[in-house]
Formats: structure tokens, C-alpha cells, sequence
């Protein structure tokens, strides 16, 4: 049975490279949703609409676990899917939040035990505006850890300049946003990429950070605990290493596109179901 990974777009396709080195035996069908692209600077009702109707495209592929790669979509729709939209007894949706808050506080997110102190006292985060504007991190952080500071940085541009491939853009991006940030926190103990598009820029927020700050790799954390999580549900695990590769847009030109994330081109299909 094959794992879903949504994304408003390619950016999920830096997930999705570390689930395949991670998880090479498992099936996956990734989505994205490049006709709607970007849901960064979308308002939180849209996104949630759009997050649903690409959840239910990859359950009527046959998915019956969905990742939301996409950062904007998990901080924006996660919490509403997850408690009034979906039937845990069927299908199962995770994002990319929890598994980076797990392993920044060393805490299970089964342990649903009030707020510690972890150690973390100061955490940056990167993010869209409509990531930034959901508050959902930091709410999620604060669930688990006490007296952390979250500053948050709405990198606005960024995703834009990333998916254009000007670098030069993106690198002058990353320094004015973390300067941004540096205002407000000079030394963040941790600093989170939430962003799927980050990755590709991640040595830009290296040398802009200070060597202080540990940078967190979402996608190696979220291919960590998704191995993780398919020890502990048996049911949603077991494929022979095949991937599909839809997208809601241009299959061709998104496929141009996508090499650069993927390292590789990709053919890409259109969804068979649902029209938008
Ligand atoms: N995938 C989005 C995220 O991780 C970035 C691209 C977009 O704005 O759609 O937040």
C-alpha cells in the first residue's frame, strides 16, 4: 500500500528524497499541488480547502497514510484534519511539525504529560507568512516544553526566488531574513528550516547563523520518525520500492522543474480523480 506525500508544490519533493533513502522498500505516491502553488501567502481557509481535496486525491490513490510535506498546509489545516475531517480507523495523516518538535525537545509526542523544562530555551523558526501567521509551532512547541522562546521569521520572497533558481536572490533572502531575526534573538539555540523549499538554501542560513545556532534538517528528522512510526503501525508499511510522481498542474513543465529538487528528472502524471 503505497504512503502519500502532499505538497502545494515541488518544495515537498526535498521530503520525499529522504523518505526514499530512508524507506527504499516502501510505495509512494506523491501529490502536488502546482495548479494552486504557492499556499504560503494563501488565506488559512483556502488552504485548508486545498489541503483536503489533495488528502482525498491521494486516498483515492490507494493511500491510506498522507504526509503533508508542505509546512504551510500542516500548520495550517494538521490540528482540523486530524480531529473533525478524517477517520483515524481508515486513513491516517502526520505532518512535518511534530516529528521536528519531538526530536528539539526529546519528548514522545504520546506523552501527553504537561510542559518540561528540555533544555531548549530559544528556537527560530523560518517559515512562510501563512505558516508564521497560523502561530501553530510555537502552540504545538508550548504543549510539550516550558520557558522557550520562539521568534518566527516570515521569509517572504524566498520560496519565489528558490523556485526561479536565482540564487543570488535567495542568498541575499536568507541574509536579510535572518538578520530580521538576529534583531530580536542574536543567538537562537536551534534554528528550524519550515519550509519544504528551505533545504536547498540551507548553507545560506549556515553561514548567516551563528555556529551556536543548530540548524535542523526537516527532512532527515521527518524520514527519521516516519521509519519510525511504521514499526509501530505494521499495517501502513510494506511496498516494493515504487514511487509515482502527480501533480494537480502541468505534468511536463512541472517535471522540468522538479530535477532540481529531486536531483533527477521525474515523469509526473496527472491525478485520475476529482476535478479541482
Ligand atoms: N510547501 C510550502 C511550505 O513548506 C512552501 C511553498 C508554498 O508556499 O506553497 O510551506
Amino acid at each position: 500500500m503505497p504512503i502519500g506525500v502532499f505538497d502545494s508544490g515541488i518544495g515537498g519533493l526535498t521530503v520525499l528524497g529522504a523518505l526514499l533513502a530512508r524507506l527504499p522498500e516502501e510505495d509512494f505516491v506523491y501529490l502536488g499541488d502546482n495548479a494552486h502553488a504557492p499556499y504560503g501567502s494563501k488565506p488559512p481557509e483556502e488552504v485548508f480547502a486545498l489541503t483536503c481535496a489533495g488528502v482525498r486525491r491521494l486516498f483515492d490513490e490507494g493511500c491510506r497514510l498522507v504526509i503533508l510535506a508542505c509546512n504551510t498546509a500542516s500548520a495550517v489545516s494538521l490540528r482540523e484534519i486530524q480531529q473533525r475531517w478524517l477517520d483515524p480507523t481508515d486513513h491516517r495523516v502526520l505532518g512535518v511539525f511534530v516529528p521536528v518538535i519531538e526530536h528539539l525537545t526529546q519528548r514522545d509526542w504520546g506523552d501527553q504529560s504537561p510542559p518540561t523544562h528540555t533544555g531548549l530555551s530559544t528556537v527560530a523558526l523560518f517559515a512562510t507568512p501563512a505558516t508564521v501567521a497560523s502561530g501553530a509551532f510555537p502552540r504545538e512547541l508550548h504543549f510539550r516544553a516550558r520557558d522557550v522562546r520562539v521568534e518566527a521569521q516570515a521569509c517572504t520572497g524566498l520560496v519565489d526566488a528558490i523556485e526561479r533558481g536565482d540564487w543570488p536572490r535567495a542568498e541575499a533572502l536568507v541574509a536579510a531574513h535572518v538578520t530580521a531575526l538576529r534583531e530580536r534573538l542574536p543567538v537562537p539555540q536551534a534554528a528550524v528550516l519550515g519550509c519544504t523549499h528551505y533545504p536547498l538554501v540551507e548553507a545560506a542560513f549556515r553561514r548567516a547563523l551563528p555556529d551556536a545556532t543548530a540548524l535542523v534538517s526537516q527532512p532527515q528528522v521527518v524520514a527519521e520518525s516516519l521509519a519510525d512510526y511504521l514499526r509501530r503501525h505494521r499495517r501502513f508499511a510494506g511496498g516494493s520500492g515504487r514511487v509515482r510522481y502527480l501533480t494537480t498542474g502541468d505534468p511536463a513543465t512541472v517535471g522540468v522543474c522538479a530535477a532540481r529538487f529531486l536531483g533527477a528528472a521525474a515523469a509526473f502524471e496527472s491525478p485520475l480523480s476529482r476535478a479541482s
